[in-house]
């Protein structure tokens, strides 16, 4: 069973994944949705809260877990591989790899979009410099993604999704980067606006590329994955709300899956 966790619902867009790589893979969800949005907040407030995330899925048997969060797997990876017992995963690496696979056929430029704290940490810069030079970054922070995504605001026509996205990618829509990096896990969901700005661009999403790196890894054994398919969700606040939003995500009703938690008490 892997634990999957997030500040609320963006990390659905990993299990929405699962869903499609690895059906057979038991998964317990936690979405912090009494403490989101965590990319405005300190390192040391979310490293606080991706601890008490990871203990809370630990009690519930997790073998591995995934920190479907740009913002958590930007600023305090290394400290939760360092201290947990199971196997750790996050979403910058994997996303960092493609989009230096793809910038590489092309002209070599990137964009790294993501939480301010996503941006503030430059956790995607310099994992995608650890393939070498030659390749310009550009990282634009994108605050106001999260509550259209949150609100639902995401259609194509979508007048304030068009406003917000025309706004922040306006330095780098002259540019065309070869490769976009979705680095929020909420942000796919808002693919369908950013590719009416970006439509030369590659969109890697960094969700979809951490379960790929992840079936790689552990995908064949059944100790740590599970194969009954089961998904439970918690969260630390509304589990009505957060249902609704899984509908919208995962394409079927959770509605009877979803449980609160306190997470205070871990
Ligand atoms: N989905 C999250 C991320 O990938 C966090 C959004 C937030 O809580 O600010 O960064």
């Amino acid at each position: 069973m892997i634990g999957v966790f997030d500040s609320g619902v963006g990390g659905l867009t990993a299990v929405s994944a699962f869903d499609r790589l690895l059906p057979q893979c038991d998964i317990v969800y936690f979405g912090d949705t009494a403490r989101v949005p965590y990319g405005t907040k300190s390192k040391a407030v979310i490293e606080k809260y991706a601890f008490q995330d990871c203990r809370f899925m630990l009690s519930e048997g997790v073998k591995a877990i995934l920190a479907a969060c740009g913002t958590v797997s930007s600023n305090c990876l290394d400290e939760l591989k360092e201290a947990l017992e199971v196997p750790v995963t996050g979403v910058v690496e994997p996303a960092a790899k493609k989009a230096y696979e793809t910038a590489a056929r092309s002209n070599r430029t990137i964009a790294v979009l993501g939480t301010s704290a996503t941006v503030r940490s430059g956790a995607y810069e310099r994992e995608i410099r650890k393939y070498g030079d030659g390749t310009e970054i550009i990282s634009i922070a994108c605050p106001l993604f999260v509550s259209l995504v949150e609100n639902g605001r995401v259609g194509a026509d979508d007048e304030i999704a068009n406003i917000a996205v025309r706004e922040y990618l306006a330095p780098i829509i002259p540019i065309s980067p070869s490769a976009v990096i979705l680095g929020c896990t909420h942000y796919p969901l808002l693919s369908e606006v950013i590719a009416k700005y970006l439509p030369e661009s590659a969109l890697i999403n960094a969700s979809e590329e951490a379960v790929r790196s992840l079936c790689s890894l552990v995908g064949e054994d059944d100790s740590v994955c599970g194969r009954s398919g089961a998904r439970r969700f918690y969260v630390s606040d509304d589990p009505e709300g957060f249902a609704e939003s899984g509908r919208a995500f995962l394409g079927h009703d959770i509605s009877d899956r979803v449980n609160y938690v306190n997470i205070e008490e871990f």
